[in-house]
């Protein structure tokens, strides 16, 4: 196991009734932007709830609503915009990872001189934030909990990850009826998040680390259990409530503290995202069976490690290489069959291959230190078997 540093300043108030902390928001001073995004907590309520809660606080709310699903850096900036003409004291996402990593970006790019995109380019050049609040109401990212913001500029077809420990939430609230309204299509996208999240970190090359692998398999068999009681029965609550903390776990530092590994499958998702803004849990569906039969082959040492995961995942029996084919077969089938994902990029829209190199090359930094190393002309393979 590798050294490490484990710090979440995240306070976490989790179950029903708890918008309540938000009159906490206090702390930060007496201003906020309240960061949005097409209506679904208009629908649910949730806003009517949370400017109620803020206005008796005595705090004062400024808006930026309308974030997209795979936040444009257009969004970011227009925040930063209204932080600066109402000298706004701190940022509170309602809603999912798009909005929780619109209001991070906003809420450092208040704090720079430069543009935002600087930021998302380099997290380095974050050296101060507003404080960042928020309320989860998809359970996919781990945003709430977690570094990093992940935005898109369309206008270059360019998708890439920030982070920066200055942007995690300070608190997060995570009632698991607020997600009972997330739609079949997205409740399976982020379970296959959580679920990559979970495999990236899961598929080390670091020794030892037996601690952090069994807590990968913890994870992985609550999304196998509750997702499809989330998907069929939407207002289940110990479902909801299950996914709602494993999406926080999978991607907050407690998987991969000593058993750091450079993800891969995430990298050529927001290329996908990127050119063809698709959703991005579909895509690391799509993709994460593919990857596993293609690393298997390049690199047949890692059966033995594909193989535990099949035992212990799945319960499979049989020799490695059995038990490792059946363990990818397994996850395709829970993915599209069980999940009723989409399951290949035809069925996505991606209807070309056009772009395929210039993604590839985009996405190929990325896996260097990965599980195994990919190649440029490894990745092509992958979208191609993915098509
Ligand atoms: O915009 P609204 O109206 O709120 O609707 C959203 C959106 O259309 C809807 N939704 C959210 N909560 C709902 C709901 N609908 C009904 N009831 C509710 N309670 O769901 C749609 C998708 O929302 P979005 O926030 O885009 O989904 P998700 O949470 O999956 O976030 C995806 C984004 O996060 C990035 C992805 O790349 C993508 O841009 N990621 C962020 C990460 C992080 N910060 O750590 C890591 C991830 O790997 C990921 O890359
Ligand atoms: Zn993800």
């Amino acid at each position: 196991m590798n050294n490490f540093k484990y710090s979440i300043p995240t306070t976490i108030y989790f179950g029903k009734d708890q918008l309540g902390h938000l009159s906490e928001l206090k702390e930060s001073g007496s201003r906020v932007l309240l960061v949005y995004g097409g209506g679904s907590i208009k629908k649910s309520g949730l806003y009517d709830q949370t400017v109620k809660i803020l206005e008796e606080s005595g705090l004062s709310v400024t808006e930026l609503s309308g974030v997209e699903p795979n936040p444009r850096i257009e969004s970011v900036r227009e925040g930063v915009k209204l932080c600066r003409e109402n000298q706004i004291d701190m940022v509170l996402a309602v809603g999912g990872g798009s909005v929780i990593d619109c209001a991070k970006v906003v809420a450092a790019g208040a704090c720079y001189e430069g543009d935002a995109w600087d930021l998302v380019l380099d997290g380095s050049k974050i050296k101060a934030a507003l404080p960042v609040y928020s309320v989860l109401t998809l359970s996919a990212t781990g945003s709430e909990m977690d570094a990093f913001a992940v935005i898109s500029d369309m206008t270059k077809n360019e998708k890439w990850g920030t982070a920066s420990p200055l942007v995690k939430p300070v608190m997060s609230i995570l009632d698991p009826t607020y997600t009972y309204s997330v739609s079949r299509k997205q409740t399976a996208a982020g379970t296959a998040d959580m679920m990559s999240h979970t495999f990236e970190n899961y598929f080390t090359n670091v020794k030892g680390a037996a601690l952090q692998g069994h807590l990968c398999e913890a994870v992985l068999k609550t999304c196998i259990q509750y997702g499809p009681i989330a998907l069929n029965d939407p207002e289940n609550y110990e479902a909801r409530a299950n996914l709602m903390w494993a999406g926080s776990l999978a991607i907050n530092g407690l998987l991969n503290g000593g058993a750091e590994v450079a993800w891969c499958v995430h990298p050529m998702e927001h290329e996908l995202s990127a050119f063809y803004d698709i959703t991005h849990g579909e895509g690391l569906a799509i993709l994460t069976p593919v990857w596993m039969r293609f690393v298997l082959k390049k690199d047949p040492s890692k059966t033995a490690q594909m193989a535990a995961y099949g035992r212990n995942v799945w319960g499979i029996e049989g020799d490695d290489e059995t038990a490792a084919k059946e363990a990818i077969d397994k996850t395709a089938e829970f993915f599209f069959k069980t999940m009723g994902m989409p399951e290949n990029l035809r069925a996505v829209g991606i209807t070309e291959k056009t772009h395929f190199q210039e993604m590839a090359a985009k996405a190929e930094a990325g896996s260097k230190g990965s599980f195994v190393p990919l190649t440029k002309e490894d990745i092509v393979a992958i979208f191609d078997a993915a098509f």
